[in-house]
């Protein structure tokens, strides 16, 4: 392996976790360092924070092997390493600017306590700018013989997927303004054998929400088509699919369904419609990308209620929580919305989720979360499916039809084929395709 480098993350969010993670597998000497005194005892035993398949493997065989470690004295952290990335979070505020609290604060700490020249990788999703005002910040607070480099390496991980994208990524994205500082984190990521873009700083910030921004413009696009699907009797799965064949579409990211949730898209759609209003520019595209997704959740609850009539009194059983598989995130879930908007009319909703139903309580009181699908299921008026688990789709269909009293499925993900369903007795409804 070629230098070892002592890295210090900053945040054991997802981003800052599956890092820190696997530069240690990649040899490094690594110490992640979170304010949450809680979270790092936990780390420290090698328990989990988040699901991610396959993250509590890694964490532990790091501990064991000594390369990673966890401080919840962010002191500790800068004071022992040569490289430090910052992966915190950077949520949205309602108007769409950027909450840089927690960047702030990380910053103050690195001027306080950094005794050695620092090279400092912001990972967070940043507004714009913000790299080389953090530079000028730092310059102009620490000793003048200490240098302080300022490099974006936005990340592109998927949650669910999170480890084998940051070892296979489709390509690492480095800004940087200092040529040697730009080289050695080049450097960092030479072993994944990816396509490195080195970039100037602004440039890489505007790349990240670029591309989550476009990602969403993808599946805002293909929820319109399946709409004029339904009108004009096509099949949106077969739509994507022809499109998808063109090399320039490419197939990804046309799954219709009932929009995107998640903690990355909704916030950063947001923030680049700020970020362009900020310039003076009308995003006009991104615009409709948005409202769009808010409402395909407002859609798919009137598509429920024209299936089964009056909700009020009814039992709904919503098969799926999390924004989307592999994964207990709830944040922006959509399945969250379209149980809110059930119960408001009167729906009695028992959900099941394969790994977030423990967490769910809290957003959901007055949903009866259960753990047994089938319980879930028994007597139910109708069945909702709002993620693609697939413990959902392998369930026992035919032992569902004779559970549930009413043999009706409103699918938000296309899970099945509509035969398959009709075969088995169900009148099954989805999206963009004939009923
Ligand atoms: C997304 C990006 O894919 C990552 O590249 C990026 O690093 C990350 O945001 C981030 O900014 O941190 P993630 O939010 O984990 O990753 O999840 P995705 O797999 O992209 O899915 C996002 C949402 O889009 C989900 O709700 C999913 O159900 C929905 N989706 C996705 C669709 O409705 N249709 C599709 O065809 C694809």
């Amino acid at each position: 392996m070629a230098q070892v480098h002592r890295i210090a993350v900053i945040g054991t969010g997802y981003v800052g976790l599956v890092s820190g993670t696997c530069f240690a597998e990649m040899g490094h000497q690594v110490i992640c360092a979170d304010r949450d005194e809680g979270k790092i005892a936990r780390l420290q035993q090698g328990g989990m924070p988040i699901y991610e398949p396959g993250l509590k493997e890694l964490v532990s065989s790091n501990l064991l092997a000594q390369r990673l470690s966890f401080t919840s004295l962010i002191s500790d952290a800068i004071v022992e390493s040569d490289i430090i990335f910052i992966a915190v979070g950077t949520p949205t505020e309602d108007n769409g600017d950027v909450d840089m609290t927690q960047v702030n604060s990380v910053i103050a700490s690195i001027a306080a306590y950094s005794t050695t020249s620092k090279i400092i990788v912001m990972k967070s999703t940043v507004p714009v700018g913000t790299g080389r005002w953090v530079e000028e910040q730092l310059k102009s607070l620490v000793a003048a013989h200490l240098d302080m480099h300022v490099v974006s390496n936005p990340e592109f991980l998927r949650e669910g997927s999170a480890i084998e994208d940051t070892f296979h990524p489709d390509r690492v994205v480095i800004g940087a303004d200092h040529p040697e500082a730009g080289a050695r984190i080049a450097a960092l990521h030479a072993p994944l054998r990816t396509e490195l873009l080195l970039t100037d700083r602004e440039s890489a910030e505007l790349i990240k929400y670029a591309s989550n921004a476009f990602l969403a413009a993808k599946i805002s696009f293909i929820n319109e088509m399946a709409h004029v699907c339904e009108k004009v009797g096509a099949n949106v799965g077969l739509v994507a699919k022809g499109m998808g064949l063109d090399r320039r579409i490419g197939p990804h990211f046309l799954n219709a369904g009932i929009g995107y949730g998640g903690s990355c898209f909704p916030k950063d759609t947001k923030a680049q419609l700020k970020l362009a209003q900020n310039v003076d520019y009308d995003f006009k595209i991104l615009r409709s990308v948005i409202e769009v997704n808010h409402l395909q959740r407002e859609r798919f609850v009137h598509k429920i209620e024209q299936a089964v009539g009056n909700l009020n009194g009814k039992q709904i059983a919503v098969l799926g929580l999390a924004f989307k598989p592999n994964t207990d995130d709830l944040r922006d879930a959509p399945a969250l919305d379209i149980i809110a908007a059930l119960k408001d009319r009167g729906a009695i909703v028992n959900a099941y989720d394969p790994v977030s139903t423990g967490h769910a309580a809290r957003l959901l009181p007055e949903v009866n979360l259960l753990t047994d699908p089938y319980l879930a299921l028994n007597e139910a008026d109708a069945v909702v499916i709002t993620t693609e688990w697939e413990d959902i789709r392998r369930l026992n269909w035919r032992l569902v039809r004779g559970l549930v009293k009413q043999p009706l499925i409103v699918d938000g993900r296309n899970i099945f084929e509509p035969e398959e369903m009709s075969r088995l007795g169900f009148t099954y409804v989805s999206i963009g395709r004939k009923t």
